[in-house]
């Protein structure tokens, strides 16, 4: 298994501009559920078992990379898991869901209205009896929990890689960015980017985390390029590029989306001269068998090559 590490990406429309762009592969954490889920999942999974939970309880789509991990951490951990998916389960599961239910865990299916209330107390309340033994987690695993051993991250990369002027990653939640974001001790602009069209909820929902310390984050609301998993011919053609010349696989919901945001940043003159530039790859790789065919369908549709000037 490899370890995370720093890979520089010696891209010359980057360094054409003197600015050095690099990926911290946190997505080779683990072979299968590889990316921040390791970190949001661990505290969340001893907090079960010194609580004397026999069961984790959490929500999804499905093709949820937290539902897919949280289903592998708890058969490691000994517990039993349950996955609220939203809508329909079946009668053919996806490869997401088929991996969750190898891996033990029972699915439960729940249709999209209510669904939208899974953090309304009377919803919760129900669970706690359905499942009396079970720890309920929010989706995605964002909890302060969470948060605190993602702060452990921003140490990892200070101590492995050093410091940066730009720290970017992808936002579902936020509470990657927020866990970072409370660790910070240097200034560096650390930029959320969102992958979910939802305007300033996931700054506010990152305030109510974690308050005060939130006060030099970013989070650019218009790199989701139409929304949630929408892909566009220009998305499809950089995660395929990016593949073939480094060898870097991205998804299309989160990494790809991040590296593109950072490419058009470029292309606004909005990094000067010597900026060490950082992207956080965050994993979410078994997303992508959802979504192989509308990238190829996306980049059919580009008649004459886009030139994003790699070398
Ligand atoms: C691969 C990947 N990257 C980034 C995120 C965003 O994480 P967060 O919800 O902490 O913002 C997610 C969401 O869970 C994810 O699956």
């Amino acid at each position: 298994m490899s370890l995370p590490c720093i890979q520089s990406i010696p891209w010359k429309a980057f360094y054409d501009q003197d600015i050095s762009l690099n990926l911290w592969r946190e997505d080779l954490n683990h072979p299968l559920i590889s990316g921040n889920k390791l970190y949001k999942l661990r505290p969340n999974l001893k907090k079960a078992l010194l609580q004397g939970y026999t069961q984790v309880l959490s929500f999804g789509g499905s093709w949820s990379n937290h539902l897919h991990a949280l289903a592998w951490a708890c058969r490691e951990y000994g517990l039993e898991s349950v996955g609220v998916v939203r809508g329909e389960v079946g009668p053919v599961l996806t490869p997401t869901l088929e991996d969750c239910k190898m891996w033990g865990m029972q699915l439960v299916p729940c249709d999209r209205q209510t669904y939208r209330r899974k953090e309304d107390s009377d919803f919760q309340d129900q669970l706690i009896k359905q499942y009396p033994n079970a720890l309920i987690i929010p989706e995605g695993g964002s909890n302060l929990d969470s948060i605190n051993a993602l702060s452990e991250l921003w140490q990892v990369i200070k101590e492995k890689a050093g410091s940066f002027d730009w720290i970017f990653c992808a936002t579902g939640t936020g509470s990657t960015l927020a866990g970072l974001q409370s660790a910070a001790d240097y200034p560096c602009r650390l930029v959320g980017v969102q992958a979910v069209a939802e305007g300033e909820a996931t700054l506010e929902r990152i305030r109510g985390w974690i308050n005060g310390r939130a006060k030099h984050l970013e989070v650019w609301q218009d790199a989701h390029l139409g929304g949630f998993a929408k892909i566009t011919p220009e998305l499809s053609d950089l995660i395929y590029q990016i593949e073939h010349r480094y060898g870097i696989p991205l998804d299309p919901v989160y990494n790809g989306k991040t590296l593109l945001a950072i490419y058009r940043a470029l292309e606004q003159g909005r990094f000067k001269s010597g900026d060490r530039v950082l992207m956080i790859h965050t994993g979410g790789l078994q997303g992508i068998r959802g979504l192989t065919n509308s990238m190829k369908v996306a980049r059919q549709k580009i008649t004459s090559p886009i030139n994003w000037n790699f070398d």
